[in-house]
């Protein structure tokens, strides 16, 4: 496994990978999450890059840039295990110079949901994604539906910006309780560790009534909300159901529905969806 941490170094390594190559992009940290899709990008692949890169762009300044967890020699284990060829490892600075400038906006999309308790979090997003698609030109590049607005926000600007690559999007892995599995699972002491489940719980309570019948959209949310709020430690930031393709918030359950929220415990923010 080859590990490069300049872009001049990526695209010569990239002229020598065998096609069709196929991409992971992450923040590192890496859990099961991501090597479900280091996985699949394997199977499907002759050559597998993934790139571990804390993007400051999508951070607002209130965020957790500073404090997000790092551990790279432990994610190198991993991916060396999972027979990755290379591994893409840059420098803030490599990938943001001091004349940098050019933005790639999320558009309509990236407004919504998180893009409205995170300003500027999608702009961030689509742009390192950009710039990660042009050093790497991958074949296929691979995302998880844990983060199903920004599978949405990428495939509109893979479409739109008439970019030469097909997007995977694959299930959100969970833990055994149905925890969705995040890098930031990490912060949450005991007590929060259980009072996250209250996600998956409000998701699953959404899904079973609308397979008994309810199809009023404002009724399941009021169900999740109250759901929520019986949990001390966790204080809402959303939850939203929406087209899943356009994600306008709907008032009738009309599959496909993404089911979504956006929750803090205690200090963690964290989010989880579903789609019906
Ligand atoms: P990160 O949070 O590290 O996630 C990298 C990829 O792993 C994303 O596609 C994310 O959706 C996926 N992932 C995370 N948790 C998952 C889970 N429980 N099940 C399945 N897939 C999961 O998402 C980012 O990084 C960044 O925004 C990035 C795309 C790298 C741009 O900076």
């Amino acid at each position: 496994m080859q590990v490069v941490e300049k872009i001049a170094g990526m695209r010569h390594l990239r002229r020598q990978l065998a096609e069709p190559v196929g991409f992971v992009p992450t923040m590192g940290y890496l859990h099961d999450g991501h090597l479900s899709l280091v996985r699949a990008a394997r199977a499907e692949s002759r050559s597998v890059v993934v790139s571990i890169f804390v993007n400051p762009t999508q951070f607002g300044p209130q965020e957790d840039l500073a404090s997000y967890p790092r551990d790279t020699e432990r994610d190198l284990t991993l991916l060396t295990k999972e027979a990755v060829d290379a591994v893409f490892m840059p420098s803030a600075a490599e990938m943001y110079p001091g004349r940098f400038g050019v933005y790639v906006d999320g558009g309509k999309t990236a407004g919504r949901l998180e893009g409205a308790c995170r300003p500027g979090h999608f702009r961030g997003v689509a742009t390192v994604v950009a710039k990660l698609f042009n050093i790497v030109r991958p074949t296929r590049a691979y995302f998880g539906q844990k983060d199903a607005q920004q599978v949405a926000v990428i495939k509109k600007m893979v479409a739109d910006l008439n970019m030469d690559l097909e997007v995977v999007a694959l299930p959100t892995v969970r833990e055994p309780d149905g925890l969705a599995m995040s890098s930031r699972n990490v912060y949450l002491n005991p007590a929060e560790r259980r009072a996250a489940l209250t996600l998956y719980r409000s998701l699953c309570l959404a899904q079973r009534l609308w397979r008994e019948g309810e199809t009023d959209a404002g009724l399941l949310r009021r169900k999740m909300v109250a759901l929520i709020e019986k949990e001390p430690l966790a204080s809402i930031d959303y939850v939203s159901i929406a087209g899943a393709e356009t994600l306008d918030e709907l008032d009738e359950v009309k599959p496909p529905v993404l089911v979504s929220l956006a929750v803090r415990i205690g200090g963690t923010r964290l989010i989880d969806n579903i789609v019906l």
